[in-house]
């Protein structure tokens, strides 16, 4: 069967499903086990190309330093020049003149290897990341060989990293697991935060400098990881996908605040046209709740809202981002028209979110994701200003807060010489 009328088939069947048609059963699952971590390559069809990484970002709060790493896996079909598995880190230090570099290396797809859900080893274990049960991580990597460097920026191709740390969850959340399907056939990323706020300690070195890492306040790592055949596609940067981080860390790590948005507009290639997928969870204290809201038809004046998160005496009415405040960003590989402030809004009978996310052009560093025939840019700000204004429906003030280490990004198909 033609691969299109089978997402089509599976899409009539989802909307016309009683049970599911407009609303989700639930609001995602929280804390979600090891196995929705897994690696996923099996699972999707070995005639496309595949990809998945498990990326961290690490904040400092007292340094204003956030630290960002990833463990990636790109298996490629037509064009075999971007097939390995890559290793990034990087920084956005705002107390820095020139804040931002990384560093990715690359080794070849067979030195990849993992067991059990996601006990992935990198190049004969010099980069592993070890799940000791479904909320601990020990994270470990040995950047030391520059003939493995696939790409540098603002920082000497020598430099040693090194970092071995363990990650204890405080709060995760999958909001597709019951999208799996879909997503497997249409191929698009999908995105799992099962580890979106969660406590640090070990060490980090960059050539002669240690960081130590602290189990306490002045610390959070963010985890999540991401999987899929392709990126978002369609002409310009309207097809594009939005995140949006906050974790305000307390004493007692329960009483901690985290917010993670994700937000992604994509061409379908089926009779859904072109559809919207934005997920968040948000967690105040010892409140949380889950917001998911899927469009299709997002290009015609009647789109239609496939799916929406609802619960017994709560709907999940509007979720969308506005971007303004455009810019140019240049860089070695290019020029791309990237948003300054970007403004979430989750308009619910639960909760009233308002997150307006304020950047500049220094913070950002652009993510690169090599894939089949071409590389994917994203670029990421770190340490922007976010102003989260949370309200009951009734208009009762729940959070009106102003912080200064938020995350986000814009990415779309920009062009890139590479
Ligand atoms: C992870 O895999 C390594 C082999 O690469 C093994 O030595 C280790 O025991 C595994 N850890 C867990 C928690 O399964
Ligand atoms: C976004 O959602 C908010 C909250 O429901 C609404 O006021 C606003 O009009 C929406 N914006 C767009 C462009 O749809």
């Amino acid at each position: 069967m033609d691969k299109k009328i089978l997402i089509a088939l599976v899409f009539s069947f989802f909307l016309f499903q009683p049970t599911l048609a407009g609303f989700f059963r639930d609001d995602g699952i929280v804390n979600p086990p090891q196995f929705w971590q897994r690696f996923r390559n099996k699972d999707y069809l070995s005639t496309r190309p595949f990809y998945q990484w498990w990326y961290y970002s690490l904040e400092d709060y007292e340094k204003e330093t956030t630290y960002i790493f990833a463990y990636s896996y790109s298996r490629c079909v037509n064009d075999m020049t971007n097939q390995g598995s890559y290793v990034f880190f990087g920084e956005v230090n705002r107390n820095s003149q020139d804040p931002h570099w990384q560093l990715i290396s690359k080794y070849p797809l067979d030195e990849f290897k993992v067991n059990n859900d996601f006990n992935v080893s990198i190049a004969n274990g010099k980069f592993k990341l070890e799940p000791i049960s479904d909320s601990v991580i020990h994270l470990k990597g040995e950047i030391d060989d520059s003939s493995h460097v696939w790409f540098a920026q603002n920082i000497d191709k020598s430099t040693k990293i090194t970092w071995d740390l363990t990650l204890e969850r405080v709060q995760g959340w999958y909001g597709q697991s019951d999208l799996e399907l879909e997503d497997d056939l249409v191929g698009e990323i999908s995105w799992n935060t099962y580890a979106h706020d969660s406590q640090i300690s070990g060490e980090i070195k960059i050539n002669s400098k240690t960081i130590k890492i602290e189990k306490s306040p002045n610390f959070r790592i963010y985890g999540d990881m991401n999987w899929g055949d392709y990126f978002p596609h369609g002409n310009g940067k309207e097809m594009s996908w939005g995140w949006y981080n906050v974790i305000i860390p307390a004493e007692n790590p329960e009483d901690d605040i985290a917010i993670i948005v994700g937000s992604g507009k994509t061409k379908t290639g089926t009779s859904l046209g072109i559809m919207t997928a934005s997920f968040s969870n948000i967690k105040i204290g010892s409140e949380r709740q889950g917001f998911r809201y899927v469009v299709g038809l997002d290009d015609t004046p009647g789109r239609s809202v496939l799916l929406a998160t609802a619960g017994k005496n709560y709907k999940l009415y509007n979720f969308n981002v506005t971007r303004t405040n455009w810019i140019d960003i240049t860089d070695d590989l290019g020029t791309s028209q990237i948003p300054l402030t970007q403004v979430v809004h989750i308009d619910s009978s639960k909760w009233v979110i308002t997150l307006t996310c304020k950047s500049t052009p220094e913070m950002y560093n652009r993510l690169l994701f090599p894939t089949d025939g071409m590389v994917f840019s994203d670029w990421e700000a770190l340490g922007v200003n976010v102003h989260v204004l949370i309200k009951e429906a009734s208009g009762k003030v729940i959070l009106d807060k102003v912080v200064n280490y938020g995350g986000l990004e814009f990415g779309y198909k920009s062009p890139i010489h590479f």
